[in-house]
């Protein structure tokens, strides 16, 4: 058969359905410009609106950002306090971007450290995007993947000891409602920006079969083109989950 016959553009690999990323290079994205790097956060902010409009027209369904994680809580209290800050301008203003966007907001994290008001605008946001269906957007914060995975561990130990679940009945399935992330599918696409090849305490237990992309990209730069990029290399992955392949 020559391959004039083949229908026109057939992609038989389909694009991921959840992409998680790695928001990195803020501090260093200021650095270069000799600006504080509060400046460098800002610009991520704006990075982030872009992306998940970018995630919408490219039809991703989930799309997962991290954007504090449990150990970033160790930097000077100055930036602490501008990460929080940023955080409850997001919050307050950007509700109407994302239902432009038919995005719902989904928070991911333990929120007990976090400040009343900021705990009380989470559930707004959350409540307020619930019946956007485009696509469905996590943000991660205060998020740690170990601290997730021991919260989930001793919630099935108290049930086991109250005698409610046998220990033997702990599957996956079981493991995974304990999760922070219970009812978002796994991400088939971990994205890290900056150039750091690392996983830094991210979604360890949903990235076992997922596939890496770093790019050198510092975050506050990353825009729609370079998440095609990454969907393009996705797209090229044998995906083997432990088999043998094609
Ligand atoms: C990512 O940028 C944002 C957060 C971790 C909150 P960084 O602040 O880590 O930037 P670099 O890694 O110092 O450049
Ligand atoms: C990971 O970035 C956390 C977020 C992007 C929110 P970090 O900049 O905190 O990670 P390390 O310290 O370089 O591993
Ligand atoms: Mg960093």
């Amino acid at each position: 058969m020559s391959t004039a016959s083949l229908p026109a553009n057939p992609d038989p690999s389909p694009g991921p359905q959840h992409i998680a990323i790695i928001m990195d290079g803020n501090g260093r994205w200021a650095k270069a410009r000799r600006l504080p790097r509060v400046a460098g956060h800002r610009r991520g902010a704006d990075a982030v609106r872009k992306i998940i409009r970018g995630a919408g027209e490219l039809g991703v369904p989930v799309l997962t950002l991290f954007a504090f994680s449990t150990e970033n809580w160790t930097r000077p209290a100055d930036e602490v306090s501008d990460l929080m800050g940023l955080l409850r301008h997001y919050l307050r203003n950007e509700l109407e971007e994302l239902g432009r966007n038919g995005a719902r907001l989904r928070v991911i994290g333990d929120r007990d450290r976090l400040a009343r008001d900021i705990v009380r605008d989470i559930a707004d946001a959350e409540t307020r995007t619930r019946s956007n269906t485009r696509i469905d957007v996590n943000i991660c914060i205060n998020y740690g993947s170990r601290d997730e995975i021991l919260r989930a561990t001793r919630n099935l130990a108290r049930r086991v000891a109250a005698g409610e679940i046998a220990a033997d009945r702990i599957d996956e399935a079981a493991f995974e409602r304990e999760l922070l992330t219970a009812g978002v599918p796994d991400p088939d696409l971990l994205i890290r920006t900056s150039g750091e090849q690392r996983i830094s305490n991210f979604l360890l237990w949903q990235c076992a079969y997922a596939e890496f992309v770093f790019v050198d990209t510092l975050w506050p730069d990353f825009g729609k083109e370079h998440l095609e990029q990454a969907i393009a290399e996705f797209r090229k992955r044998e995906r083997r989950y432990g088999g043998v392949g094609t």
